[in-house]
């Protein structure tokens, strides 16, 4: 075999796909005398780390589970003028999950809350932040599941392997005092280690009617507000956009 089809060999076995696809290109380009070697071999690799870091954030965002993926840039913050866009931004630089703090998304239905929950998720996802978004009542069928199992501490262990957890959608059903426990019981374990950020129809004032015990929402409410910053939207429903427009068309 000569030294042209080994190294082809090589960068198979090597896993080189994207330095084997390319260097017939670049081989011409240094007989032509286009390009020295030490060029080529630099760029050949670039594109080899370019192409395992954009798989790798593909990786990252399909394990976080998103029900759909909107970038932020497809937000209109122009219709909804009460939304502070700075503090979305500032959101967006990730600093929350540097520093362990909360997020919650708090108004009612279509304003957006999950999306921006979305958006913030992919951008930590695309800086390969482990993610993961699920809704709060697929995460407490799953405590309870892991709990009825005698499992409850491996599964919040799982949980906790996300730096950035996104729970959606709390408060649209009344729990027992047992999901309660079970909720208070993962979110202790997350407090200033991890960021969880969570959307939500209902205020605060309302939550002991959510968990029942008002002595468990009060320490559940201390450590998810300890450190962490409250967005309240309040403003038209996104799905009623277009029935508002026609509504407006009419008068
Ligand atoms: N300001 C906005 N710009 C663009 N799309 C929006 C905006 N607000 C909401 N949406 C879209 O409207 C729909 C409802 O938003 P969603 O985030 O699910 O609302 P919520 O979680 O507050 O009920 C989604 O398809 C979402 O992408
Ligand atoms: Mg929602």
């Amino acid at each position: 075999m000569n030294t042209y089809n080994s190294l082809i060999n090589n960068l198979e076995t090597l896993d080189l796909n994207r330095f084997k696809e390319n260097i017939d290109q670049y081989l011409n380009l240094i007989a032509e005398g286009n390009k020295t070697a030490l060029d080529a071999i630099y760029e050949l690799t670039e594109m080899e780390i370019g192409f395992r870091k954009q798989q790798s954030i593909t990786g990252c965002v399909k394990v976080a589970n998103f029900p759909f993926l909107k970038e932020i840039k497809e937000f209109d913050f122009s219709f909804q003028p009460s939304l502070d866009k700075a503090k979305i931004m500032d959101l967006m630089t990730l600093r929350f999950i540097e520093n362990a703090e909360n997020v919650i998304f708090c108004g009612t239905p279509g304003v957006g809350k999950t999306n921006l929950a979305v958006s913030i998720g992919i951008e930590a996802a695309k800086h390969r932040y482990c993610v993961y978004f699920i809704t709060f009542q697929d995460l407490i069928s799953q405590l309870k599941k892991a709990s009825s199992e005698n499992r409850l501490e491996a599964r919040i262990k799982w949980f906790c392997r996300y730096k950035l957890l996104i729970i959606d959608e709390l408060g649209y059903q009344k729990m027992d005092v047992d999901s309660a426990n079970l909720f208070f019981n993962l979110i202790a374990k997350r407090y200033e280690r991890l960021s969880t950020i969570i959307t939500t129809n209902s205020p605060f004032s309302k939550w002991s009617d959510i968990f029942h015990e008002p002595v468990l929402t009060n320490a559940l409410l201390d450590r998810l507000l300890h450190h962490c910053s409250v967005i309240n939207i309040n403003g038209p429903s996104y799905r009623l956009k277009d029935q508002m427009q026609y509504m407006t068309e009419d008068n």
